[in-house]
């Protein structure tokens, strides 16, 4: 489960609230590295202090309503669940988090899904959270050992469960990421989050994953990058050399996802008989990832076949 910052443990007593741009240049001074303890306690020590600012969302809700007819400059990505904070682009980046409970029209409207509640996940990113408004969300949490997994659907997850929390008003949480499993739970009232998100270069390459916690199976891939995609529609759109590429990548990429993202791409282009060679061939790739999900595609071609 993700570790409880006391605020014992800060570097310095939370005296006071601080502003946005103060908790940007902390953060920009002395970076966020959340495998180094000084720098995890250093950032959580500044996020703490923001928390302690109760009015400076509001004036970023107000000034956003009050300008909503101006284009979006691109330094902020306003969604209905996330404001973006800081600039990105840097190795971390602030966000808070709005938490809809079952009461709440947005809720109603796009249900408990839009909102990734009981979708149990982990994250491919260290991250800080803070609870600054509202009761909080609960989550079950869970815990898995990410190296002993390969990636496919429906693979053996290892998960086990902790317990179930809830982010009340001011703790801090330090999310590990391919550690730390939780499903969320609406919370009681409307919850406002505020996060440091750690944000690594290599982050694109690793997966994060939905799980079946019945099953203790992974269920889903939440991390497809951008050139996961783009294989994936110039493959579809037939040209010669995205065949080719796509036939090396699948050979020799250093990445197992992006191999097996190739072999998907070749496959969807293919009869079920040729796709059924595909995978066959897969399967003695030498990537446990993309041998499991090679089985699990010619069981779903035989299914396909046989029905
Ligand atoms: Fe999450």
């Amino acid at each position: 489960m993700p570790r409880v910052i006391e605020p014992t443990e800060l570097p310095t007593a939370v005296a006071a609230s601080c502003s946005v741009a103060e908790c940007i240049d902390a953060l920009e001074y002395q970076g966020f590295d959340p495998q180094a303890e000084d720098s995890l306690l250093g950032a959580a020590h500044w996020l703490a202090r923001l928390g302690a600012n109760h009015d400076f969302l509001a004036e970023i809700m107000v000034a956003e309503l009050a300008n909503r007819h101006k284009a979006d400059d691109g330094s902020t990505a306003y969604g209905p669940q996330v404001i973006m904070l800081s600039p990105l682009g840097r190795p971390y980046f602030l966000r808070a988090a709005i938490w809809p409970s079952p009461e709440e029209h947005m809720f109603r409207a796009s249900g408990g899904s839009a909102f990734v509640y009981e979708l149990p996940h982990d994250h491919n990113f260290d991250f800080l959270t803070y609870g600054y408004f509202g009761p909080g969300y609960a989550s079950d949490y869970y815990e898995y050992d990410y190296e002993n997994v390969a990636g496919a659907i429906g693979e053996h997850a290892g998960l086990r469960f902790v317990e179930r929390a809830q982010l009340t008003p001011g703790k801090i949480m330090h999310y590990r990421a391919h550690r730390d499993v939780h499903s969320q739970l609406p919370p009681a009232a409307l919850s406002v989050s505020l996060n440091v998100m750690h944000s690594g270069g290599a982050q694109g390459w690793t997966d994060q994953y939905r799980f079946d916690t019945d099953k203790d199976e992974i269920d889903g891939i939440l991390s497809p990058g951008a050139s996961e995609v783009f294989l994936r529609i110039a493959v579809g759109l037939g040209g010669a050399e995205a065949l080719d590429l796509a036939d090396r990548f699948a050979a020799r990429h250093p990445s197992d996802r992006m191999r097996l993202t190739a072999l998907q791409a070749r496959a969807g282009m293919l009869d079920p008989i040729a796709a059924d060679d595909l995978w066959r061939r897969a399967e003695a790739s030498g990537s446990r990832l993309v041998a499991l999900e090679a089985v699990r595609y010619r069981r779903e071609l035989a299914l396909v076949s046989a029905g």
